[in-house]
This record gives structure tokens, C-alpha cells and sequence, in this order.
């Protein structure tokens, strides 16, 4: 198998939770960039304040429908995760993740020592039932939620369930971490509102990023909250950085008051579909036992193979230079035969091969 695969060994890589080079807005960025430092020098190019860039700040606060001090712009929603973990986590704390979840979420809980508990997550959300289950018994002070198109699942949340969590969360008090980097690629199916916009008890802290939408390496991502929750995480990023970069938020800001940012985001969806299909056909053709649940948006599918130890194929389908993420380690356990395939950083011809040398692999084993 290997010699056949041997001369044209570029690995293709399911792995990458990013955009390949080819629909991000290159020439839409460098007119931002400039724009962002013709237009307003002063603002971009110093500290700043540590809320972020202040007219990127009001446009997120108008895309949401919220007051300009509920919003607060990071380096990135890794960091508004990060700034939000520290003020609400501590070590022996009660949280619940989604099984499976975010490996990165997993591991910020982890290492501040959080008691995580995960619970199992169905094609259209968290298992609410399970969640009420558990809350009789424990008080987490937050609960980490990807609505749509969940990373590593694909699945979205109900309106149902959505409207349960956020019963959930004022009944039994405790913070609903709305983790929403995917909302804007949505390239199927209607749009379901935010939990945020829901919120009446004011228990929603809601993060995204312009990574999805524009391009990861901007590092630029918020969060929407309560004032007093902003407020205090406000303090922490100004103890951790100042200010956040204010260069890349300036450009951000260019980017979407320009409209730019609805080009880059069709740009987006049309080659992410594109892409699901073809991881479709490719999978329907080439394993056809495989269990998974199509996405309506997003970059990811999780994908089971009955009966076949994902741990055992991983080094096998490395060798027939095709790679991906095990699904256990987005678990603190089981997972054993899935995978997360990422189609957004592979194109059309690169999935239909990839996902023929992952069934070559799999007949290896
Ligand atoms: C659910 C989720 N949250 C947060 C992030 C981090 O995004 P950012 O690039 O804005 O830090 C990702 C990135 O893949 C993600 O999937």
C-alpha cells in the first residue's frame, strides 16, 4: 500500500480547524489594513484601552443588540476563553463540557483544576435530560455550549434545548458559556437566534471570533456579557496585556463597517458546502459503513467506524498519508472509534483522495 502512495506523499490533512489560503479575502485585508491606518493612526497604533479598539467594539455591540459595556475584544475567543475561565473557574469548581467537546476547552478546564463533567452530546445538542440529571446532584458554576456546528461534532443545538439550558441556567445559577465561533457559516438550513438574544436572566456570556469569518491569524475574538461580568474581566486583561492588539482590531473594524466581511463570509460558506458534499460522496462511496451526521455548517464532521480502533488506524492512515483527529482525545473517555474530519483547510480533490487513502487504510488494518 505504501509504494502506491509513495510518490505523491503530500499528507492530506483532515486535522487543521482552519481556513485553507484560497477563500480568505487577501486582497479585502491589505484595503482594510490600509484603510485601518490611513483613516486612524492614532487609535491604531496605540495601546489603547484593554476593552479593545473602540469603534470595533460598538459595531460588535450593534451586530448583537447589546449596550457598548457588555462587549469586550480579545486577542482571539481563546483568549476570551481564557480571561473568562480565570474569573469563574477555580480549582475543584463544578463544570459541564459536551461529549465530545472543544480538546482545547478541555485542557484550559483541566489545568485550572476544574472538576469537569461531560455530558453526552446528541446530533442536535447536549442531552438536556442527563444535564438535569446531573445538576440535582452538583452546582457547576458554568457550562461550556458550542451551538452551532459544534467543534469537534458538527451538530447544532434545538431551539428546544436551547430555550431547556437557559431554564437550566437560571433556575440552578450558574453561567452559560455560549461558545459560538461558527454561527456566521452557516452554509444550509435557517439560522436558529443565539441564547444570548434569549436571555432574560442575564446568565448568558456569549464568545466569537472573526477567525471563522475573516482569517484565524487576525487573532481577534470577543465577549458579550453581563456589564458586571465584563467589568471584572476588564481588570484581568488589563493586568495580562494592557490592551489587546490594536492594530489587527483596527483592521477588523475596516474589514466589517466596509462590508467586506459579507463577501468573505459567502466566499466562506460556498467552498465550506462545497467541501461537506464532497467529504460525503467520498465517504459514502469509500466507507460505506461509516456513521455520521452531515453538518449544516461549520468545518467539522464526526465520523464513526464501527468496530475499527481509530487508535490502531491513526499510524495506518499516516503512512497512506492521510491524517485526522482522534476522537478520544476530544473526550475525557470513549471515542474510540470516531474521528473529527475537518474539511475546511482541504479542497474538493484533496478530500475525495484523502478520504480514498483513509479507506485504503482501513482494509490495512
Ligand atoms: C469552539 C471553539 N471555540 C474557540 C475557538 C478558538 O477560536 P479563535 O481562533 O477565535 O481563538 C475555536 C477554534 O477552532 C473553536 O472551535
Amino acid at each position: 500500500m505504501w509504494e502506491r502512495y509513495a510518490p505523491r506523499m503530500a499528507p492530506i490533512l483532515f486535522t487543521r480547524g482552519a481556513p485553507s489560503l484560497d477563500i480568505i479575502d487577501q486582497e479585502g485585508l491589505r484595503e482594510a489594513a490600509q484603510q485601518a491606518f490611513t483613516k486612524d493612526p492614532a487609535g491604531t497604533f496605540a495601546y489603547g484601552t484593554s476593552v479593545g479598539y473602540v469603534p470595533l467594539r460598538e459595531w460588535i455591540a450593534e451586530q448583537h443588540g447589546v449596550e457598548v459595556d457588555q462587549v469586550l475584544v480579545t486577542n482571539g475567543s481563546m483568549q476570551a476563553d481564557a480571561f473568562l475561565f480565570e474569573l469563574l473557574v477555580n480549582p475543584g469548581d463544578d463544570v459541564v463540557v459536551e461529549a465530545p467537546t472543544y480538546d482545547r476547552t478541555l485542557l484550559n478546564l483541566r489545568q485550572r483544576g476544574a472538576k469537569v463533567a461531560a455530558i453526552d452530546l446528541e446530533t442536535d445538542g447536549i442531552d438536556t435530560a442527563k444535564l438535569e440529571a446531573y445538576l440535582e446532584g452538583a452546582r457547576p458554576s458554568l457550562a461550556h455550549i458550542i451551538p452551532n456546528f459544534q467543534n469537534p461534532a458538527g451538530y447544532t443545538l434545538s431551539t428546544e434545548k436551547r430555550a431547556k439550558l437557559l431554564q437550566l441556567a437560571a433556575e440552578k445559577d450558574f453561567v452559560l458559556f455560549e461558545d459560538d465561533p461558527y454561527l456566521k457559516v452557516r452554509f444550509e438550513g435557517e439560522q436558529l437566534p443565539t441564547m444570548l438574544s434569549q436571555d432574560t436572566s442575564g446568565k448568558v456570556v456569549y464568545a466569537s471570533s472573526f477567525s471563522k469569518t475573516m482569517c484565524p491569524g487576525i487573532r481577534c475574538g470577543y465577549l458579550v456579557g453581563s456589564k458586571d461580568i465584563i467589568g471584572r474581566i476588564q481588570k484581568i486583561a488589563t493586568n495580562t496585556y494592557i490592551s489587546p492588539n490594536m492594530v489587527a482590531q483596527s483592521i477588523v473594524n475596516e474589514f466589517c463597517r466596509s462590508g467586506r466581511i459579507e463577501q468573505s463570509v459567502a466566499t466562506v460558506k460556498k467552498a465550506l458546502k462545497e467541501r461537506k458534499d464532497a467529504l460525503v460522496t467520498a465517504l459514502q462511496r469509500e466507507l460505506p459503513d461509516a456513521v455520521y451526521t452531515a453538518p449544516q455548517g461549520g468545518y467539522f464532521m464526526w465520523v464513526e467506524l464501527p468496530g475499527v480502533s481509530v487508535e490502531k488506524l491513526f499510524p495506518v492512515a499516516k503512512e497512506h498519508g492521510v491524517e485526522f483527529v482522534k476522537g478520544s482525545d476530544f473526550m475525557l473517555e470513549g471515542g474510540d472509534s470516531a474521528m473529527r474530519l475537518a474539511f475546511s483547510g482541504v479542497n474538493v480533490e484533496q478530500i475525495d483522495e484523502g478520504i480514498t487513502r483513509l479507506a485504503a487504510a482501513v482494509r490495512a488494518l
